[in-house]
């Protein structure tokens, strides 16, 4: 694995000293996308693109130092960087919908080029593939890390699963790694990510990790595909940098801030944190579920985040009459009303098997649950929307609730949990229509794994818009670790799980009669 890494950092990114983080891609829109990256120096940066070229005033981003603990560990990181971060965001405007535009970036003596490919128009019939991950909680310790992998149902061939394969086969940073290779070859027009980004928003080398996989050493592919992220449980955690402690769930919060820039909302403090991003005729609403009120109540999502104890003014409530919940309401019906395919994703799942699933009040529960999300449910019936995405349980699982399609998609590279035993009578999700761990059944053959399982992977979701409909095809995926008969992993296929749907999706421009309303 080590290997792995040494041999990628060579070969991508030799040459790009000058960045701490390369460029990658925020905002997709028809005429407009945001482009950010950092450097270690105040040097200002060219961008070159669609015969423009600009200039960046670099912003130093103290936010994004390392914390002096994290600093006294600095022999035992040889990864960490020197110096405050320099941030250079440039928002690209004029450009042609529906086009592949070149870019380059000149920082210092290194240079970073790249394309991407513009939203089509809202009108156009052009198909559209989106990717949907949650939950690749990256850090550095991640590249030792080989997770707890709970047995799962047995193929009727199977010859059972070793005694002693009790934990996964590959690391968590090699299960991203090659997640994000299967992702590249799918060529998705953009990604989602449903939060529980890093294994603590506070603790800067986790950060660092993330980037190192998507817009550095390991791998670049939000240099060529843009990102549309929600803030997650972990994005509001300090870790070893400060837990729970008021200060650290703001200073988690403020560097997921200042990584991902985003539209702007209904209140200036919550920019970035819940926004609409329309890609053609889809509208991609991402909320905010980091917290309810009252505190430490059903309506709440974490119990260890309280708005009393808050020290800052970007903490969001989600409940109904919340500036976020009004701010909803509002991009739903106006969404509806052109007719748009509504996608909306949030981290906190609300219809789920995992553990994450008890209500706040039980005794037994999490203090993190999703039910609270439940009340956006009849809205989202009433305003058509397609899919709810999210992660939290780290299971590869999909509800269906009436016609909308809800995903768990937690599997990106970090946990590979498992359910609420299904005679619990707690839980909650008889909306179930299928999680990998249940319904993938693993095919054993002595210590070689042949098929099936659970996995790291991620859901392709393609849709093909008509003027009065819109076809949907979700698409959940695994990076397979191929063994030979000793069980060492010899290479990864992308293989397809058991549940691929297909739906069409009526387009009106006004809200849906509701025959059977959602909880
Ligand atoms: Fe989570």
């Amino acid at each position: 694995m080590i290997g792995l890494v040494a041999t990628l950092l060579l070969s991508q990114n030799s040459l790009q000293t000058d960045f701490r983080v390369t460029p990658y891609l925020l905002a997709p829109h028809n005429q407009s996308i945001t482009i950010t990256w950092f450097s270690h120096s105040n040097q200002p940066g060219t961008l070159t693109v669609a015969n423009q070229k600009f200039t960046t005033r670099p912003t130093k981003t103290s936010i994004l130092d390392y914390h002096s603990i994290e600093e006294a560990e600095r022999s035992k990181f040889p990864d960490m960087a020197t110096g405050t971060p320099y941030k250079h965001q440039v928002i690209v405007k004029n450009l042609t919908p529906n086009t592949t535009q070149r870019y380059t970036v000149t920082q210092g003596k290194s240079t970073y080029s790249a394309s991407f490919r513009t939203a089509p128009k809202a009108d156009s019939a052009t198909p559209i593939r989106i990717v949907a991950i949650a939950d690749c909680e990256t850090e550095p310790d991640g590249r030792n890390i080989y997770r707890e992998w709970s047995t799962g149902t047995q193929h009727p061939d199977s010859t059972g699963r070793p005694a002693d394969q009790k934990n996964y086969l590959v690391t968590e940073t090699q299960g991203f790694i090659e997640n994000l290779k299967f992702i590249r070859q799918s060529k998705p027009n953009l990604i989602m990510l449903a939060g529980d980004i890093v294994q603590g928003g506070g603790y800067q080398r986790a950060w660092d990790e993330f980037f190192f996989h998507t817009a550095g050493k390991f791998d670049d592919i939000l240099g060529s595909t843009p990102l549309i992220p929600a803030i997650g449980n972990w994005e509001n955690f300090g870790a070893r940098v400060g837990g729970y402690e008021p200060w650290a769930v703001k200073l988690a919060r403020d560097k997921y801030a200042s990584y991902f820039d985003a539209p702007a909302n209904n209140v200036r403090e919550y920019k970035n944190f819940y926004h609409r991003q329309d890609y053609g005729p889809v509208t991609i609403i991402t909320l905010d579920s980091s917290n309810g009120l009252p505190d430490n109540t059903d309506n709440d999502t974490n119990k260890n985040i309280n708005e009393s104890t808050y020290p800052g003014n970007n903490l969001t409530d989600l409940n109904p009459g919340s500036a976020q919940w009004n701010w909803c309401m509002d991009q739903l019906k106006e969404a509806r009303s052109k007719g748009q395919i509504i996608l909306v994703q949030f981290h906190h799942i609300p219809y789920s098997s995992g553990g994450h699933s008890l209500p706040t009040s039980l005794p037994d529960s999490s203090g993190q649950s999703g039910l609270a999300m439940r009340a956006y449910t009849p809205y989202f019936q009433k305003y058509g929307v397609s899919a709810i995405i999210c992660g939290h349980n780290e299971s590869f699982e999909r509800s269906q609730l009436g016609d909308i399609q809800i995903y768990d998609v937690g599997v990106a590279g970090d946990g590979l949990g498992s359910s609420i035993s299904d005679r619990d009578p707690r839980r909650l999700n008889p909306w179930r229509k299928w999680v990998a761990h249940v319904d993938s059944t693993e095919l054993w053959r002595g210590s070689q794994l042949i098929d099936g399982g659970k996995h790291y992977g991620h859901l392709e979701i393609d849709i093909i818009p008509s003027p009065t409909e819109a076809t949907l095809t979700f698409t959940p995926v695994y990076s397979f670790p191929v063994t030979n008969e000793q069980g060492k992993v010899t290479k990864f296929e992308r293989r397809v799980y058991n549940d691929q749907v297909t739906v069409n999706h009526p387009r009106p421009k006004k809200p849906l009669e509701i025959k059977t309303p959602g909880t």
